[in-house]
């Protein structure tokens, strides 16, 4: 039994005093939530704040980004030991914002998440295909490639707390959700890939999520499919009410 996860990813949205805030009240709300992992993932300036905030409660915290090596002569980057020290037990790795933006290639995510892994840091590997590829038929072919390359190299044993998140880029902040089937459809494949990669057994408890314009009222649809484990959720996690409704929604999938 796989337990789902609900991210926020906040991408670049909230100062350090209005993360707390946000995580003061979330923190208290979602006190009697027993059956979802819940995790937020602030800017680098906010982590440890909300850490600090969140400690001891059922809210965890990750990172939207990191760089692959221990320290050094690297201007403006974190690495993977900084984010434990804030509190981090996550880290998102290869979102299609980082790749499309920040130039982030296929070996670049494969190398953080084998140092993210070494260090004990749970990536959120994303995947996912852009409008383009969907029309032409070449989702799987994309999807499966991204997955094979971000975790080359890479042995089940050491791959414990890995999550994967598929985000087709076409829903990504558009209002554009893949249908459940559809979502359903490309996470059953991650799944069968990760199979070959890692075994069945891996791939029977890894958590593979959904992101794309999540929101309360479609949460209930996606959750309630067999291989979507949760939810990375953008824009949505930005509005605690919102937030709390998917993360409600999720629990209540689960009673059902
Ligand atoms: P939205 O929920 O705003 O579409 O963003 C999804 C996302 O990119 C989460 O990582």
């Amino acid at each position: 039994m796989r337990t789902p996860v609900i991210a926020g990813n906040w991408k670049m949205n909230k100062t350090a005093t209005e993360a707390v805030s946000f995580c003061l009240e979330l923190r208290d709300r979602v006190a009697d939530i027993d059956r979802v992992d819940i995790l937020v993932c602030p800017p680098f300036t906010a982590l440890k704040p909300v850490a600090d905030v969140l400690d001891g409660s059922r809210v965890m915290v990750g990172a939207q980004n990191m760089y692959a090596a221990d320290e050094g002569a690297y201007t403006g980057e974190v690495s993977p030991r900084m984010l434990l020290d804030a509190g981090c037990s996550f880290v998102i790795l290869g979102h299609s914002e980082r790749r499309q933006y920040f130039g982030e290639t296929d070996r670049m995510v494969n190398e953080k998440v084998r140092v993210a892994l070494r260090y004990g840091l749970k990536p959120i590997v994303c995947v996912g295909e852009s409008l383009e590829q969907r029309e032409k038929g070449t989702t799987t072919t994309v999807v499966g490639e991204q997955v094979r390359n971000a975790l080359s190299g890479v042995a089940a044993e050491e791959a414990a707390g890995l999550v994967i998140a598929y985000e087709p880029v076409w829903a990504i902040g558009t209002g554009r959700t893949a249908s459940p089937k559809d979502a359903q459809e490309v996470n059953a494949f991650i799944r069968e890939v990760v199979a070959g990669l890692l075994g069945a057994s891996f791939a029977g408890k890894v958590c593979i999520l959904y992101g794309g314009s999540v929101k309360p009222d479609n949460a209930r649809d996606l959750m309630s499919q067999p291989d979507i484990d949760g939810a990375l959720v953008g824009g949505a996690s930005l509005d605690i009410n919102s937030f709390i409704g998917i993360i409600t929604a999720t629990q209540e999938v689960l009673k059902t």
